[in-house]
């Protein structure tokens, strides 16, 4: 099989996965901070790749830079071997990127199932206008976005809330459509930054479980979370970063040792 990714990447296990996507050299600058600062890692295709680090790290800043929400300083970012740092968000998206946001972004008067249906709209022939219009030729296709889309909100656990308008459902309900709507893009990366944040214990492990999921989907997952048992019991990698650094970059059982991460996170005496 032909695959469109820019090369391997040895695992700690040994064996040896496609690059979906590459940060070189990545720097964000806002005025005088750094906030991104010279950043490099791979992620495998297939994998779960999780960003950590205190409030203020730059991981929000870091996933604005790969989906294009914002322009990098300089440095290069990779995705399925082109060069995407010099894209607008909408071609990052359509080469199969999504995303969800840790402030939910979801659309004031729609229906739950009507938010999901937006981000399949971006994948369709007639587009979300002309799914709108009432033309015979997008009939067909209205109907098949609105049935998948249904499955994606079943996949969630809330079809019976498809048709609750979205911004009106509890908060643990309303991550659950902002991660429809970014499966329904059908992408082969999804970028979750904080999906477990405000969730109780049971939800969160609907979560991880819903994650793993999507990951034996064959979507790669590259996650922001500060929920530490989370992150230490899905993910296969894992990036520290520390006022914008990378301080770390590895499995999360060596990362649980790395005295530099007990460190940021305990503070110095406690690491000792
Ligand atoms: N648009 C912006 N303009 C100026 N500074 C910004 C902007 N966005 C983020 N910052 C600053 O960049 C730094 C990194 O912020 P970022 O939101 O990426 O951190 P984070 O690791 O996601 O934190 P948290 O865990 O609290 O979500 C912070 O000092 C923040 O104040
Ligand atoms: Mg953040």
């Amino acid at each position: 099989m032909r695959t469109a990714v820019s090369g391997h990447l040895e695992h700690p296990a040994g064996n040896t996965a496609a690059i979906l996507l590459e940060l070189q050299n990545v720097h964000k600058r806002f005025g005088g901070l750094h906030a991104v600062d010279d950043v490099s890692f791979k992620v495998a295709a297939g994998s779960i790749k999780a960003v950590i680090g205190p409030n203020g790290a730059g991981k929000t800043t870091l996933f604005n830079l790969i989906a294009g929400n914002l322009p990098v300083s300089s440095g290069s970012i990779t995705f399925l071997g082109r060069k995407i740092h010099t894209q607008k968000t909408h071609q990052i998206a359509s080469l199969g990127m999504a995303r969800t946001f840790q402030n939910i972004k979801l659309f004031h008067g729609m229906s739950a199932l009507e938010c999901v249906m937006v981000g399949r709209h971006t994948r369709s022939r007639s587009g979300f206008f002309g799914g709108m219009l009432s033309l015979p030729s997008t009939w067909k296709e209205e109907r098949a976005i609105r049935a998948r889309s249904m499955e994606f909100l079943d996949m969630l656990g809330i079809a019976e809330l498809a048709d609750v308008e979205a911004t009106s459902l509890a908060f643990g309900q309303q991550r659950a459509v902002e991660m429809a709507r970014a499966l329904a893009l059908e992408p082969k990366l999804l970028l979750l930054d904080e999906p477990a944040a405000g969730l109780n214990i049971y939800e969160t492990a609907e979560v991880a479980r819903l994650i793993c999921a999507i990951r034996d989907m064959g979507i790669t997952v590259l996650l922001v979370e500060h929920d530490m048992s989370l992150v230490m019991d899905i993910s296969d990698e894992i990036v520290v970063l520390s006022f914008g650094s990378k301080l770390a970059e590895d499995t999360p059982a060596n990362i649980q040792k790395n005295r530099d991460v007990i460190k940021i996170y305990l503070g110095e005496d406690e690491a000792v």
